[in-house]
């Protein structure tokens, strides 16, 4: 099947690749631009194992074509960490203990940083919805539920320290 050339930005860099049309994000983010970070679980969209930010939305990187996403932004987990020192969600599941496997985790983070930057104080209840549409057979959920709020509470005095800050 002919190929189709793909540029597009990821993690902030612009990158370029060749894929068939009917090759999946999941797939090209993972095998051409070498992304493994990203997850393929059910590869139909059930899981959100393969969930990274498209253009600023959580999306299932399984149910995109590849060529989709020309001139698209992406963010994929390898965006997260700054050097050694991880995200602000990373660090909270690590001290939470909100992963075994590790299999769900890169989509659960990419998820839950777009929920954070959209609902930046939310109740349990609400953590638990968002988290609704992504499955781990590991943890149970409570320790990711504590993790994402422990999350939400250090991202709330970063803001408010940043906003003391400026009124000075
Ligand atoms: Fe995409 Fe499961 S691999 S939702
Ligand atoms: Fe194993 Fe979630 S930590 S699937």
């Amino acid at each position: 099947m002919t190929q189709r050339h793909i540029r597009l930005n990821v993690n902030g860099q612009p990158r370029e690749g060749d894929a068939s049309p009917r090759k999946l994000l999941v797939d090209f983010l993972r095998e051409d631009l070498g992304l493994t970070g990203t997850h393929a679980g059910c590869e139909h969209g059930v899981c959100g194992a393969c969930t990274v930010v498209f253009d600023g939305e959580a999306v299932r990187s399984c149910l995109l074509f590849a060529v989709q996403a020309e001139g698209a932004a992406i963010s994929t987990v390898e965006s997260l960490a700054d050097g050694e020192t991880l995200h602000v969600l990373q660090q909270s599941f690590h001290e939470c203990h909100a992963l075994q496997c590790g299999f769900c985790t890169p989509g659960i983070l990419m998820s839950m940083s777009v929920f954070l930057s959209e609902c930046p104080a939310p109740t349990e209840q609400q953590v638990r919805e968002a988290l609704s549409g992504t499955l781990c057979r590991c943890t149970g959920y409570q320790n990711i539920v504590r993790a994402v709020q422990l999350a939400a509470t250090r991202l709330a005095a970063t803001r408010l320290a940043a906003t003391r800050l400026a009124a000075k």
